[in-house]
Protein backbone atom coordinates (compact mmCIF):
# COMPACT_ATOMS: atom_id res chain seq x y z
CA UNK A 1 0.00 0.00 0.00
CA UNK A 2 1.61 3.04 -1.10
CA UNK A 3 1.21 6.17 1.21
CA UNK A 4 1.50 9.77 0.63
CA UNK A 5 1.53 12.05 3.40
CA UNK A 6 0.43 15.62 3.09
CA UNK A 7 0.99 17.76 5.70
CA UNK A 8 1.55 22.07 6.20
CA UNK A 9 3.84 22.16 9.21
CA UNK A 10 6.04 20.54 11.50
CA UNK A 11 5.90 17.29 10.18
CA UNK A 12 6.17 15.19 13.45
CA UNK A 13 3.20 12.65 12.69
CA UNK A 14 4.85 12.05 9.22
CA UNK A 15 8.26 11.28 11.10
CA UNK A 16 6.81 8.71 13.83
CA UNK A 17 5.12 7.24 10.17
CA UNK A 18 8.61 7.32 8.71
CA UNK A 19 9.88 6.06 11.88
CA UNK A 20 7.74 3.11 12.30
CA UNK A 21 8.31 2.00 8.72
CA UNK A 22 12.32 2.25 9.33
CA UNK A 23 11.25 0.12 12.65
CA UNK A 24 9.37 -2.74 10.57
CA UNK A 25 5.87 -1.03 12.53
CA UNK A 26 4.00 -0.14 9.34
CA UNK A 27 3.20 -3.72 8.11
CA UNK A 28 2.34 -3.66 4.46
CA UNK A 29 2.65 -0.07 4.01
CA UNK A 30 5.20 2.07 1.97
CA UNK A 31 5.60 5.87 2.37
CA UNK A 32 6.03 6.55 -1.52
CA UNK A 33 6.20 10.34 -0.86
CA UNK A 34 5.83 14.04 1.65
CA UNK A 35 3.29 16.41 0.04
CA UNK A 36 3.68 20.12 1.52
CA UNK A 37 1.51 23.05 0.70
CA UNK A 38 4.09 25.54 2.32
CA UNK A 39 7.57 25.88 0.63
CA UNK A 40 9.22 26.37 3.94
CA UNK A 41 7.19 23.20 5.91
CA UNK A 42 10.00 21.50 8.41
CA UNK A 43 8.56 18.46 7.12
CA UNK A 44 9.78 18.86 3.84
CA UNK A 45 13.27 17.98 5.62
CA UNK A 46 11.91 14.63 6.08
CA UNK A 47 12.53 13.76 2.72
CA UNK A 48 16.14 13.32 2.92
CA UNK A 49 16.46 12.35 6.14
CA UNK A 50 14.74 9.17 5.14
CA UNK A 51 15.46 8.78 1.58
CA UNK A 52 11.63 9.53 0.96
CA UNK A 53 10.79 11.80 -1.91
CA UNK A 54 9.80 15.36 -0.93
CA UNK A 55 7.88 17.81 -2.64
CA UNK A 56 6.30 21.20 -2.63
CA UNK A 57 2.79 21.29 -4.72
CA UNK A 58 1.70 24.91 -5.13
CA UNK A 59 -1.83 25.29 -3.81
CA UNK A 60 -2.90 28.19 -5.49
CA UNK A 61 -3.41 31.12 -3.83
CA UNK A 62 -6.14 30.43 -1.40
CA UNK A 63 -5.32 30.36 2.30
CA UNK A 64 -7.29 27.13 3.69
CA UNK A 65 -8.59 25.81 0.77
CA UNK A 66 -7.09 24.68 -3.52
CA UNK A 67 -7.72 26.60 -6.40
CA UNK A 68 -9.95 23.96 -8.11
CA UNK A 69 -7.14 23.54 -11.08
CA UNK A 70 -4.66 23.10 -8.57
CA UNK A 71 -6.46 20.65 -6.05
CA UNK A 72 -6.85 18.59 -9.76
CA UNK A 73 -2.96 18.92 -10.45
CA UNK A 74 -2.62 17.64 -6.94
CA UNK A 75 -4.37 14.51 -7.55
CA UNK A 76 -2.55 14.06 -11.17
CA UNK A 77 0.58 13.68 -9.16
CA UNK A 78 -0.70 11.56 -6.75
CA UNK A 79 -2.32 9.42 -9.29
CA UNK A 80 0.67 9.75 -11.29
CA UNK A 81 2.75 8.43 -8.10
CA UNK A 82 0.48 5.65 -7.50
CA UNK A 83 -0.62 6.99 -4.32
CA UNK A 84 -3.10 4.06 -2.69
CA UNK A 85 -4.03 5.85 0.62
CA UNK A 86 -3.28 9.91 1.07
CA UNK A 87 -2.86 10.21 4.90
CA UNK A 88 -3.49 14.43 5.93
CA UNK A 89 -0.90 14.21 8.71
CA UNK A 90 -1.21 17.63 9.78
CA UNK A 91 -2.16 19.50 6.28
CA UNK A 92 -4.38 22.35 6.96
CA UNK A 93 -6.07 23.23 3.96
CA UNK A 94 -9.90 21.71 3.15
CA UNK A 95 -10.31 19.29 0.52
CA UNK A 96 -12.84 19.24 -2.23
CA UNK A 97 -14.15 17.01 -5.22
CA UNK A 98 -10.69 16.80 -7.35
CA UNK A 99 -8.93 15.55 -4.60
CA UNK A 100 -12.06 13.74 -2.71
CA UNK A 101 -13.46 11.86 -6.28
CA UNK A 102 -10.16 10.23 -7.66
CA UNK A 103 -9.12 8.99 -4.01
CA UNK A 104 -12.85 8.53 -2.58
CA UNK A 105 -12.64 5.70 0.49
CA UNK A 106 -8.60 6.53 0.27
CA UNK A 107 -8.40 9.95 2.33
CA UNK A 108 -7.70 9.56 6.24
CA UNK A 109 -6.78 12.59 8.54
CA UNK A 110 -5.16 13.22 11.92
CA UNK A 111 -7.36 15.50 14.66
CA UNK A 112 -5.78 16.52 17.94
CA UNK A 113 -9.16 16.18 20.17
CA UNK A 114 -11.52 13.04 20.47
CA UNK A 115 -13.87 13.53 17.69
CA UNK A 116 -17.12 14.31 17.58
CA UNK A 117 -16.09 16.87 20.15
CA UNK A 118 -13.96 20.05 19.02
CA UNK A 119 -13.90 19.51 15.33
CA UNK A 120 -12.06 22.53 13.02
CA UNK A 121 -8.92 24.46 14.23
CA UNK A 122 -7.07 24.28 17.60
CA UNK A 123 -8.44 21.48 18.39
CA UNK A 124 -6.10 21.14 21.68
CA UNK A 125 -6.78 24.63 22.77
CA UNK A 126 -10.96 24.21 22.23
CA UNK A 127 -10.59 21.46 24.52
CA UNK A 128 -8.17 22.55 27.02
CA UNK A 129 -10.32 26.21 27.22
CA UNK A 130 -13.25 23.65 27.98
CA UNK A 131 -12.23 22.70 30.98
CA UNK A 132 -12.33 18.97 29.07
CA UNK A 133 -10.94 16.35 31.92
CA UNK A 134 -9.92 14.25 28.97
CA UNK A 135 -8.30 15.27 25.54
CA UNK A 136 -7.19 13.02 22.58
CA UNK A 137 -6.62 12.44 18.96
CA UNK A 138 -8.87 10.93 16.09
CA UNK A 139 -8.08 9.48 12.71
CA UNK A 140 -10.93 9.30 10.42
CA UNK A 141 -11.78 8.76 7.34
CA UNK A 142 -11.78 12.23 4.80
CA UNK A 143 -15.30 13.00 3.53
CA UNK A 144 -16.80 16.26 2.35
CA UNK A 145 -18.11 17.48 5.59
CA UNK A 146 -15.17 18.71 7.78
CA UNK A 147 -14.11 16.30 10.34
CA UNK A 148 -17.20 14.19 9.94
CA UNK A 149 -15.96 10.81 8.41
CA UNK A 150 -15.71 7.51 10.56
CA UNK A 151 -13.27 7.04 12.77
CA UNK A 152 -11.00 4.53 12.79
CA UNK A 153 -8.82 5.04 16.11
CA UNK A 154 -8.50 7.29 18.87
CA UNK A 155 -6.38 7.73 22.09
CA UNK A 156 -7.51 9.42 25.24
CA UNK A 157 -5.20 11.25 27.55
CA UNK A 158 -6.46 12.68 30.84
CA UNK A 159 -5.88 16.19 31.97
CA UNK A 160 -3.56 16.13 35.04
CA UNK A 161 -4.08 18.28 37.31
CA UNK A 162 -0.51 19.54 37.08
CA UNK A 163 -0.62 20.16 33.65
CA UNK A 164 -0.30 23.47 31.85
CA UNK A 165 -1.66 23.68 28.25
CA UNK A 166 2.26 22.95 26.76
CA UNK A 167 2.25 19.53 28.35
CA UNK A 168 -1.21 18.37 27.69
CA UNK A 169 -0.51 19.18 24.11
CA UNK A 170 2.55 17.12 24.55
CA UNK A 171 0.51 14.20 25.78
CA UNK A 172 -1.86 14.51 23.04
CA UNK A 173 1.56 15.03 20.72
CA UNK A 174 2.77 11.54 21.56
CA UNK A 175 -0.56 10.06 21.83
CA UNK A 176 -0.88 10.71 17.81
CA UNK A 177 2.31 9.58 17.39
CA UNK A 178 1.44 6.03 18.09
CA UNK A 179 -2.38 6.43 16.57
CA UNK A 180 -1.02 7.15 13.38
CA UNK A 181 1.19 4.54 12.79
CA UNK A 182 -0.68 1.92 14.04
CA UNK A 183 -3.64 2.88 12.10
CA UNK A 184 -2.01 3.00 8.72
CA UNK A 185 -0.39 -0.76 9.35
CA UNK A 186 -3.97 -1.61 10.10
CA UNK A 187 -5.31 -0.27 6.61
CA UNK A 188 -2.29 -1.81 5.10
CA UNK A 189 -3.89 -4.99 5.64
CA UNK A 190 -7.68 -4.34 4.47
CA UNK A 191 -7.44 -1.98 1.66
CA UNK A 192 -7.80 -2.83 -1.53
CA UNK A 193 -5.22 -2.50 -4.18
CA UNK A 194 -6.16 0.33 -6.97
C1 LIG B 1 -1.32 17.53 14.66
O1 LIG B 1 -1.57 17.75 16.02
C2 LIG B 1 -2.60 17.21 13.93
O2 LIG B 1 -3.53 16.50 14.71
C3 LIG B 1 -3.12 18.59 13.62
O3 LIG B 1 -1.99 19.31 13.24
C4 LIG B 1 -0.87 18.83 13.98
C5 LIG B 1 0.28 18.62 13.02
O4 LIG B 1 1.47 18.41 13.71
N1 LIG B 1 -4.11 18.55 12.57
C6 LIG B 1 -5.20 19.29 12.59
O5 LIG B 1 -5.47 20.10 13.46
C7 LIG B 1 -6.10 19.08 11.40
N2 LIG B 1 -7.38 19.70 11.61
P1 LIG B 1 2.75 17.88 12.95
O6 LIG B 1 2.98 18.78 11.73
O7 LIG B 1 3.85 17.99 13.95
O8 LIG B 1 2.48 16.46 12.53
Amino acid sequence: MRVALLGSGRGSNADAVLRAQKEGRLGKAVVAGIYCDIPTAPMLKLGPIYGVPAHYLDPGPFKTKFSPEREAAWAQTLIDDQIDLVVLAGFMRVLKSPLLHPFAGRIINLHPTLLPLFPGLDGIGQTWRAGSAEGGCTVHWVTEAVDEGGHLGQARVPRTADDTLETFAQKIHQAEHQLLPKVIAELAEKLPAR
